[in-house]
């Protein structure tokens, strides 16, 4: 079955120096899902959000990777925010933004996005398993922000566990929807086809979906007939 981790720094895992936090589950996956990016990423510059950046570690892994594009990582927890900031400092690259203080539950995202002080349209925004682990709410905050800010080109990813039109895709997956629905009720592996609809709702269409390891998905969403 998944795993999976509320917030990071209270597992007794050891914290790097500046509040460095480590995601396990990053060690396994960060490969997988920077290869899926890269294949939209090439030859372009832009702006990208990653939503619900955890650590940090995602966010540096591709701005290591793609340095023609500028990175805003973002969460809601504090001690995220200090282990993104963190792993931030640690990197030294030129490409990563300070960490945004944003409530996913807001679809306003944060006054940064609104001020002009915040990145401009959107390249892309990237989520990594983030709305199972959180009320449906989050997720309409999620795609209702992607909707309103990302270019006609843009493009919202969203890698983690899905159900396919009603159904799970795994035995595991649905071992893990039962403990995080025991956890709480509002969380849960959510279905493509509600996701289809709830993009539909900000104007963005499921392009793609692409299989990843361990029984994880990720989704493309873009504007409809968007180059
Ligand atoms: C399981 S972690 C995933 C972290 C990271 N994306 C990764 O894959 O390693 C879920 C993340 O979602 C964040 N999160 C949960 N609810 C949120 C909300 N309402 N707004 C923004 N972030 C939220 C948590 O703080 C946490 O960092």
């Amino acid at each position: 079955m998944a795993e999976y981790v509320v917030e990071f720094g209270k597992d007794g895992r050891p914290v790097e120096s500046g509040g460095r936090l480590d995601a396990p589950a990053f060690h396994r996956n960060h490969q997988a899902i920077r290869a899926v990016l890269q294949k939209f990423l090439a030859g372009k510059s832009g702006d990208v959000v990653e939503a619900g950046s955890g650590t940090g570690q995602h966010v540096v892994d591709f701005a290591r990777q793609a340095p023609d594009i500028v990175w805003w990582p973002s969460d809601f927890n504090a001690q995220h925010l200090r282990s993104i900031a963190a792993w931030r400092a640690h990197a030294g690259l030129p490409n990563i933004r300070s960490p945004l203080r944003i409530d996913l539950s807001d679809p306003a995202w944060c006054p940064e996005m609104h001020d002009g002080s915040g990145p401009g349209k959107l390249l892309a925004v990237f989520c990594a398993n983030v709305i199972h682990i959180a009320p449906w709410l989050v997720a309409e905050g999620l795609v209702a922000g992607a909707g309103r800010t990302l270019r006609p080109d843009g493009r919202l990813f969203l890698y983690g566990p899905f159900k396919r039109d009603g159904k799970h895709t795994a035995i595991s997956n649905a071992v893990f929807d039962s403990s995080l629905r025991d956890r709480n009720a509002e969380w849960g592996v959510r279905d493509t086809a509600a996701l289809e609809k709830l993009a539909a709702s900000s104007g963005l269409a499921l392009m793609e979906i692409v299989e990843m390891p361990a029984n994880n998905l990720i989704l493309v969403f873009g504007r409809p007939n968007a180059g």
